[in-house]
């Protein structure tokens, strides 16, 4: 087995902080500088196990186990010493040269990021060359200066329709390979053409510096949707990825401080104007998943979307994501109209400094920014009725009561009103389907709804019936064909999103009509019929989306778990196995 250099182990525990790794499988909670829970290593009542974040390590006044951060992924795992290392290092995304997934998988993952790669330079050397002109001169109007567009990997595609396709066809990919790495498109007689055409292309770069999208913007004459931007492919998800990350992560680790933004140009401005600690997400609304990955980085977000509602509201959405997975989050508030990109054209950096200063916490923030709502009675019972419904999908609950706490003290509403509410939205967020008082019979065991997983599935069907095209967006980008596949309720999942593909949104009474089963009419029009009883927000989406993914991890790790014990019994070549479990773990 091949070895990892020592300064690769190094970088790995440095980058995995201990209390994080332990508090994914115990329960921790703080006690002077360290912290504390019920041992996972033997059978106890009271808390004796110990984490100390200063010396990284971990030790149980019980029974004695101790060690730092691999050690404790070896016990707990039953991992060997490489195993454990690579297992962490997933967890970070840090590479390591001696991957182990299979050779097929490895091909095709590769062919994808040369397909990228081969993208990204045809496009920043168009960008340099006699075509680019135009482009280079609107990069400059918009003052993004040579070396920011080089760090960034700026590029350009003119208006031709196979400036990459025709470079492509020479490396002789699978036709499958070339249709599925989102780069082309086909016509009818299966040519392709590139997707891309007549734009400004900013690479999506992942965190180990490999381009796995791009997104194009449109400039000067040219018609068509501001931006366009790669779709769901093998190594791209717009709802695991971060803009930027491969250049910024290692100041955000540094200051432990990220500035969140809303586009690709105030990511770009922002880190010419010397805030090197900023991400981006993709254009869709902030997922769980990607407040996760800021985690790892950083302890505090300053929020810094647009200064226009639409700015605001994703703000107030993404602020509540970012609290939840615990993170310290406050909002930066931009003169009226202004996006980062916009502030930086009129202020001096020093300017933007004062505006972080000055940054509110969450629950100020968001009271601020509807103060003109706030005026009537009518509007803040309806707004603090909107808002409950986004606190009640929050996991960490001492958290949401809290935040519901300091709404109610703001607005002068009684605590106890504000929480009941809350109590009430929680409920029904985790029992979709109205309880029968009446006993009624279930029409068959296809409506049987057990698990959490079977709950979440249900909302998410909910949804695609919605009428609110964010979510609709949300549910065609985040939710994957490949998430589907592994539904419970796939079928029906199918048929409403084949649906939305060509209404959006659907019309929900002629869906009724089309439906032959009885069982998936009858459960169809139970989600109808419970539409307004349940939160409807991003935030829920992704939360439901979350407790289906955990579970059917869950059910492959168990799975894989048996198969390795069998093969280590027979003596055989685990290592496969392992980097399958490792590779579940870190998802
Ligand atoms: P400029 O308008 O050039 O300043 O770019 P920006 O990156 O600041 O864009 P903006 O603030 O308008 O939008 C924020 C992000 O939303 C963008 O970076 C894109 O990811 C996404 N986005 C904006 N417009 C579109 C669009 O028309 N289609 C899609 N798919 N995404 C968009
Ligand atoms: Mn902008």
């Amino acid at each position: 087995m091949a070895l990892i250099p020592e300064h690769t182990i190094e970088r790995i525990r440095e980058a995995n902080d201990i209390v994080d790794v332990i508090s994914e499988y115990v329960q921790l909670k703080r006690s002077g500088r360290n912290w504390f829970g019920r041992c996972p290593f033997h059978d106890e009542k009271t808390p004796s196990f110990s984490v100390s974040p200063d010396k990284q390590i971990y030790h149980c006044f019980g029974c004695g186990a101790g060690g730092n951060v691999i050690n404790f992924i070896m016990e707990h795992e039953r991992l060997d010493f490489l195993s454990a290392v690579k297992l962490l290092a997933d967890r970070v995304n840090i590479e390591i040269e001696t991957t182990q997934v299979s050779p097929e998988q490895r091909d095709e993952q590769a062919s994808y990021y040369n397909l990228h790669e081969l993208a990204a330079r045809i496009y920043t050397r168009t960008l340099e060359g006699d075509q680019g002109k135009a482009a280079r001169e609107y990069l400059a109007r918009r003052k993004l200066s040579e070396e920011t567009l080089k760090q960034f990997r700026v590029g350009f595609v003119p208006d031709t329709w196979e400036t990459v396709t025709l470079e492509a066809m020479k490396l002789g990919l699978p036709r499958q390979i070339l249709e599925r790495s989102g780069l082309f498109m086909s016509r009818k007689d299966k040519s392709f053409y590139d997707r891309f055409r007549s734009r400004i292309m900013f690479p999506i770069i992942a965190i180990n510096g490999r381009v796995q999208a791009f997104g194009g913007r449109i400039f000067g004459e040219a018609e068509g949707a501001k931006y366009m931007n790669s779709p769901e492919t093998p190594i791209y998800h717009k709802g695991r990825t971060l803009y930027g990350l491969n250049l910024t992560k290692d100041r955000i680790r540094e200051t432990r401080t990220a500035i969140l933004v809303e586009g690709y140009m105030d990511l770009v401005r922002l880190y010419q104007g010397g805030f090197t600690n900023v991400v981006a997400g993709t254009g869709t609304a902030l997922t769980r998943q990607q407040a996760t990955i800021i985690k790892r980085f950083a302890d505090q977000v300053f929020v810094c979307y647009d200064s226009d509602a639409a700015g605001i509201k994703a703000a107030q959405r993404a602020g509540l994501v970012l609290l939840d997975v615990g993170l310290e989050t406050r909002v930066l508030e931009l003169p009226a109209g202004e996006d980062p990109d916009s502030f930086f054209n009129d202020s001096a950096v020093d300017d933007f400094k004062v505006i972080m200063e000055e940054a509110d916490e969450y629950i100020p923030f968001v009271l601020a920014s509807q103060s003109e709502a706030l005026r009537s009675t009518t509007s803040r019972s309806n707004f603090i009725q909107s808002f409950v419904s986004d606190l009640a999908v929050m996991e960490n609950n001492l958290l949401r009561d809290m935040l519901a706490g300091q709404l109610a003290d703001e607005l002068r509403v009684p605590e106890s009103n504000v929480l009941a509410l809350l109590q009430k939205q929680v409920r029904r967020s985790n029992r979709p389907h109205r309880e029968r008082g009446d006993g009624a019979k279930r029409r068959s065991g296809y409506l049987d709804i057990q698990s959490a997983a079977d709950r979440a599935e249900l909302e998410l069907l909910r949804m695609h019936i919605s009428e609110n095209r964010d979510i609709l967006d949300w549910l065609l980008t985040s939710l994957t064909d490949e998430d589907v596949q592994q539904l419970r309720f796939r079928e029906l999942f199918q048929l409403l999103r084949g649906r939305l593909r060509k209404e959006f949104p659907i019309k929900r009474a002629r869906l009724l009509d089309e439906i032959e089963s009885g069982d998936i009419r009858s459960l169809m029009s139970r989600l109808i019929a419970e539409l307004d009883d349940v939160p409807e927000s991003i935030t829920h989406a992704d939360a439901c989306l979350g407790t289906i993914r955990r579970e059917q991890n869950q059910k492959a790790l168990e799975t894989l778990r048996q198969e390795l014990r069998q093969v280590e019994k027979k003596g055989g070549d685990v290592s496969s196995i392992l980097a399958k479990i490792a590779d579940i773990k870190s998802t």
